[in-house]
């Protein structure tokens, strides 16, 4: 497995094999929902890069971008391990050099829900996104559906750009008890992990409430407050019902497809999950 630590070297790797491969993008502190997408990536493609980057461009001046876990060691067993090709591992200055000034700016998708809370989340995704393509130009990146906003702002930012690049994406890896993995579990207390269990039980709810025929989107955003809120340790950020691609909150009946959304804190940590209603986005 080679590393490669900036955006020349990485280029020099990916010309060096001419192959299909497949770019599994990370900002490290590998659970299996990240395994899970590599190992579809050796699966579908001749080699396989993934990248480690904890992109500073897309935290807020309050987030956690000081504290995020990081494990490079134990990241860089397992890849390995997995039987990836290559790794793109750049410094910070390597992908933002001094002077640096250009961003990626994603419009409608990149507006409300994550991008209504963390007002430069998505400019940075989309940013490091386009670096990270140009960088490794992968034939396939994969991305999980955990955070269902970010894939539909990178299939967005794909399109209107003409990124030659398929994204493929991976269904949310849980915990036995449903929560959803993330970097991010790591920060819970104990107390707050058991109580994490409420994002994907109020899902669920929305789920079942669907599957009964209930069509009114705030009859579905209610059913989720209602369980959040008689969880003492979480806090709702936001709840939504939005139409699965444009992202646009629905007001009144679910006719299409439809993604249901929340983010949820305890304390100081901020978690997000999500189904899709309807058919498979
Ligand atoms: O999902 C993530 O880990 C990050 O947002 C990504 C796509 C690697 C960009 O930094």
């Amino acid at each position: 497995m080679e590393i490669l630590t900036t955006p020349e070297e990485m280029r020099a790797w990916r010309r060096a094999h001419p192959v299909s491969l497949g770019l599994t993008p990370t900002m490290g502190y590998l659970h299996e929902g990240h395994l899970s997408l590599v190992r579809r990536s050796l699966a579908e493609n001749e080699a396989s890069a993934a990248s480690i980057f904890v992109n500073p461009t897309q935290f807020g001046p309050n987030e956690d971008l000081d504290r995020y876990p990081r494990d490079e060691e134990g990241d860089l067993r397992q890849l390995r391990e997995l039987g990836v090709n290559a790794v793109y591992l750049p410094a910070v200055e390597a992908v933002y050099p001094e002077g640096y000034q250009t961003y990626v700016t994603v419009e409608g998708v990149s507006q409300g829900l994550e991008g209504g809370s963390r007002p430069v989340h998505f400019r940075g995704v989309a940013t490091v996104v386009t670096k990270l393509l140009n960088a490794v130009q992968p034939d396939r990146a994969y991305f999980g559906r955990k955070d269902g906003q970010q894939l539909r702002v990178i299939r967005r930012l794909v399109r209107d750009l003409d990124l030659p690049v398929e994204i493929v994406a991976g269904d949310t890896v849980r915990e036995a008890d449903g929560l959803a993995m993330s970097s991010r579990n790591a920060y819970l207390t104990p107390e707050q992990r058991a109580a994490a269990v409420v994002l994907s039980r109020a899902l669920r709810r929305a789920e079942s409430q669907f599957a009964d025929g209930v069509r009114n989107a705030e009859s579905l955003r209610s059913g989720v407050r209602a369980m959040v809120g008689a969880e003492p340790l979480a806090e709702l950020d936001y709840v939504s019902v939005a139409d699965s691609e444009t992202l646009a909150e629905i007001e009144g009946e679910v006719a299409g497809v439809a993604m249901v959304s929340l983010a949820v804190r305890f304390g100081a940590v901020r978690l997000i999950d999500n189904v899709t209603l309807g058919e498979d986005a």
